[in-house]
């Protein structure tokens, strides 16, 4: 059966003080919108709609670059979450299977969850609510259940004393019988207090036309959603405690869980030592036994087995570290890959470079990859040994086992086994420097006589 979801994500947010759209505010390296849409992945959908309202054009870029086949529906008027809803239907060909309705602003939903909801459906529920037992109900919408089965949905602004006292409430989460869906939808109306198409009213409509409407639980803690910069950290900081615990439960050792910060698709291999303050942004893959030394900042990497890196060092994106490497305090890698075993250990720059297997890299050295206008690549062969401070004006190769001096600017190619050595020669005048500040110093004193 065909799974076709629909992410609301037209609201403003306006309590976010932003000119940004709420569900492009970042929680874990990833805006609003990834988490729901990743979620929503995990089911192989036939088709995802977004529907977009406010900043519809920055919302539907971040999503096209997370999925291009990615449907944007606009919702020109704010009328409601059933308008919204029907803003995201196809306008004739009738559709089968389950439709589910997630929204863009909720991130923590669990795939597991939503499984469980086509389940519930399968069974032969026509619509399928997520209902949770709120700590603090506030002003969530309510569900009213009768017999085992969901008799309808009331807003707090529509509810009576009695139904306020309800602590079970919805999440927003519906998942409906796709065939019945927009005959339900036609049937909403806007007569209650928030003058809006509430899109939870299709299961008082459903009830009276006889079908059957369940509602399935989660943990409130899934539900939480952004509607303010507090909800935003109070996001991220609930994301990082559960990614921590997820790390050290497979196996990878934090030695201060609390100052580690992970981003929604970091993978961390068995056996791997994470020492305290390290950030890990998107993209990053640690290979087993490899180990991230205090203050490291990492993203769009890959760190193979059995390599250290840090203390204080900067991985960037294209940096792919082979096995056994070292990268060590104030080094920045981009765009490079540094073959097995080669050092990295002291105050460089290694960018749009490629190191081959046991290279040392000086203390100082800096790929000098950019001119201005455009980026060009280093090649170092393996076993080369490049000296302190050396200046690589890319684009330079250095060969297997070459060498250059210290302090070279190396402008062009080195051969295999060669040394270079790319410096002015010095040369020593004696007793220059003695004279010299001898005759300065008289200076000073017949001025200040
Ligand atoms: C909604 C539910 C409520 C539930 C609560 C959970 C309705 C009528 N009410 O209330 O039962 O307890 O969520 O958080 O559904 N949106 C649009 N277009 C619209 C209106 C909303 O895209 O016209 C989007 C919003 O951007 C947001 C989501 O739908 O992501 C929910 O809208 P919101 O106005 O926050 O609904 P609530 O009043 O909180
Ligand atoms: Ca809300």
């Amino acid at each position: 059966m065909p799974t076709n979801v629909i992410i609301l994500a037209a609201g403003q947010g306006t309590r976010m003080q932003s000119d940004l759209p709420k569900v492009l505010h970042e929680v874990a390296g990833a805006p609003l919108l990834a988490h729901a849409m990743s979620a929503a992945e995990t089911l192989s959908p036939e088709a995802c709609t977004i529907v977009a309202g406010h900043g519809a054009e920055a919302v539907e870029a971040v999503a096209r670059q997370m999925d291009e086949t990615v449907r944007i529906a606009i919702q020109e008027e704010r009328l409601g979450t059933g308008h919204a809803v029907r803003q995201a239907l196809p306008e004739s060909t009738a559709m089968e299977g389950d439709t589910l309705v997630l929204y863009g602003d909720t991130p923590f939903i669990r795939a597991a969850t939503l499984e469980r909801m086509l389940e519930t459906r399968r069974a032969g529920a026509a619509v399928v609510v997520l209902g949770f037992y709120a700590a603090d109900p506030g002003r969530y919408g309510r569900l009213v259940v009768k017999d085992g089965g969901l008799e309808r949905i009331v807003e707090y602004k529509d509810a009576s004393e009695a139904e306020r006292a309800i602590d079970f409430c919805n999440s927003g989460v519906i998942c409906a019988d796709s065939a019945l869906l927009p005959g339900l939808l036609a049937e909403i109306g806007n007569d209650n207090a928030a003058g809006e198409y509430y899109l939870t009213d299709i299961v008082a409509h459903a009830r009276a036309r006889g079908l059957d409407v369940a509602a399935v639980s989660c943990d409130e803690a899934e539900t939480l959603g952004i509607n303010s910069r507090a909800d935003l950290a109070r996001a991220e900081a609930a994301f990082q405690a559960a990614a921590r615990a997820a790390s050290l439960e497979l196996g990878v050792t934090l030695q201060a869980p609390e100052t580690v910060h992970f981003s929604l698709d970091t993978v961390i291999g068995r056996d791997v030592v994470i020492e305290p303050n390290v950030v890990f942004g998107p993209g990053v893959t640690v290979e087993t036994g490899a180990r991230i030394r205090a203050f490291s900042h990492l993203e769009g990497c890959h760190v193979s087995r059995g390599a250290i890196v840090g203390p204080y060092a900067r991985l960037r994106p294209g940096a792919e570290l082979a096995e056994d490497v070292r990268v060590g305090n104030f080094v920045e890698i981009k765009n490079a890959t540094i073959d097995e075993g080669a050092k990295v250990n002291h105050l460089s720059y290694v960018g749009d470079a490629s190191i081959g297997a046991g290279a040392n890299i000086g203390a100082g050295t800096v790929t000098c990859n950019y001119d201005g206008v455009m980026k060009h690549r280093t090649e170092i062969g393996p076993g080369a040994f490049i000296g302190s401070s050396t200046m690589l004006v890319a684009p330079v190769s250095v060969g297997a086992e070459a060498m250059t001096g210290s302090g070279s600017v190396i402008t062009e190619d080195v051969p295999p086994g060669a040394l270079a050595i790319g410096r002015a020669r010095q040369t020593n005048k004696p007793n220059l420097a003695r004279r010299l500040m001898a005759r300065l110093k008289a200076q000073k004193a017949k001025r200040t006589h």
